[in-house]
Parts: structure tokens; C-alpha cells; sequence
């Protein structure tokens, strides 16, 4: 039997680039093994959630404060990862946290995109602009992007795949944040999901 395409829902909550970089890999034929059957965005003003509806990606928004407490929100997630039938998330520029129950029911089937060579300017409050604040700040000559499993520790799943990035004298944390966009994370992402996707397809077809 053809080896079925593993289901992959993406978590959003902005601007949704790394999301459109997955869209233009499986538009390109480079997601051979993944399917992205659902968005789900923590905010129902992502950009991402624009990008989803011109790719015809069913997209919903999920909302930690209306859900009122993290097992609420989290309960509306599991809701509809199983309508979805999601088989694996990626969390791709998205800021809410999921609690280490959550997590455990994914083992291995959750992909986190950091904009730095983690193990640096990763953990708790390292997030978006933060980060490369805090490479320039040190002074790196090199950053880049990681991306690893996501666990109980933030920022401290397995390691898959990492690329680096030069920092130039003049960039702000803008320019550097773009540059890790087009030159480390769009390239990353797309490339560790089909990576996951075709090992949890073999092994879909290994025990049916
Ligand atoms: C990116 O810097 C990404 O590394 C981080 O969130 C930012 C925005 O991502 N996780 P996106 O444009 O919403 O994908």
C-alpha cells in the first residue's frame, strides 16, 4: 500500500512566513509525505490565518483567554487535532505554551522553528525580536535557526536540523531577523517536517 501522507496540523499565531514557506514546499513537491490538513492560530488576527485561506487550508483560531484556563485551551486543541485527524503539529511562529501533558501525547510529533543555534538565546523569553536583541547584544558572528522536537523544556527537545547565519556589523535585530527568515528558517522548516513526515508515514506502514 502507498505509503499515506502523515496528517500535519501547523500552529500559528503571526505572520505566518514559515507557515508559507511549508504551503510553497508542498505547492513545489517537496512535502512528498505530508499532508497540512488544518492551521490553528492563537490569534484570530494572525496574517497566517490569510495565508491558509488562499492555500485552502481549513484554518480556526483557539484562543487561550476565551478558552479560560490552559486545560480548556488545550482541550480545544486536542478537539481539533482529532476532527482533523492530525498525526503531527508544527509550531511555526507560534507564542502560546502547551504544558508538558499536552506534549506527552505527541512524543516526537511536535516541531518547534527558533530563530537561533539553540542551545543560545533559547528558553524561556527568547522569542521573536528578543532573540536576535540578544545575539547582537553579545556580539555572535554567527546565528542562524534551529529545528527540534518540542518536550517539557522550553526550547530543549532533540535537536533535527540547524543552519547558521552570518551577523553583519551594521544589522539591527530587524535585518537579522529577516535574514534568519529567508536564509535559515523558510529553507529548515519545509525540510525536517517532510524528514518526520516520511518516517512517521514508514512507520504507519510498518504497524497499520
Ligand atoms: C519567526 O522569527 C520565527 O522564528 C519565530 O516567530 C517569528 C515569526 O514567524 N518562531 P512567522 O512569520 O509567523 O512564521
Amino acid at each position: 500500500m502507498l505509503n499515506e501522507k502523515t496528517r500535519i496540523a501547523v500552529f500559528v499565531s503571526g505572520g505566518g512566513t514559515n507557515l508559507q514557506a511549508l504551503l510553497d514546499a508542498r505547492d513545489a513537491g517537496k512535502l512528498p509525505h505530508g499532508e497540512i490538513v488544518a492551521v490553528i492560530s492563537s490569534s484570530r488576527f494572525a496574517y497566517a490565518l490569510e495565508r491558509a485561506k488562499k492555500a485552502g487550508v481549513p484554518a480556526c483560531v483557539v484562543n487561550l483567554k476565551k478558552a479560560g484556563s490552559q486545560a480548556a485551551y488545550e482541550e480545544q486543541l486536542d478537539r481539533v487535532l482529532k476532527e482533523y485527524r492530525a498525526e503531527m503539529i508544527v509550531m511555526a511562529g507560534f507564542f502560546n505554551i502547551v504544558s508538558p501533558d499536552f506534549i506527552s501525547r505527541w512524543p516526537r510529533r511536535v516541531l518547534n522553528i527558533h530563530p537561533s543555534l539553540l542551545p543560545s538565546f533559547g528558553g524561556d523569553g527568547f522569542y521573536g525580536l528578543r532573540v536576535h536583541e540578544a545575539a547582537l547584544r553579545r556580539g555572535v558572528k554567527l546565528t542562524g535557526a534551529t529545528v527540534h522536537f518540542v518536550n517539557e523544556i522550553t526550547d530543549g527537545g532533540e535537536i533535527l536540523l540547524q543552519k547558521a547565519v552570518e551577523v553583519r556589523p551594521d544589522d539591527t535585530p530587524e535585518t537579522l531577523q529577516r535574514r534568519v527568515m529567508e536564509e535559515a528558517e523558510w529553507i529548515l522548516l519545509p525540510q525536517a517536517v517532510e524528514q518526520v513526515a516520511a518516517e512517521l508515514a514508514a512507520e504507519k506502514e510498518k504497524n497499520p
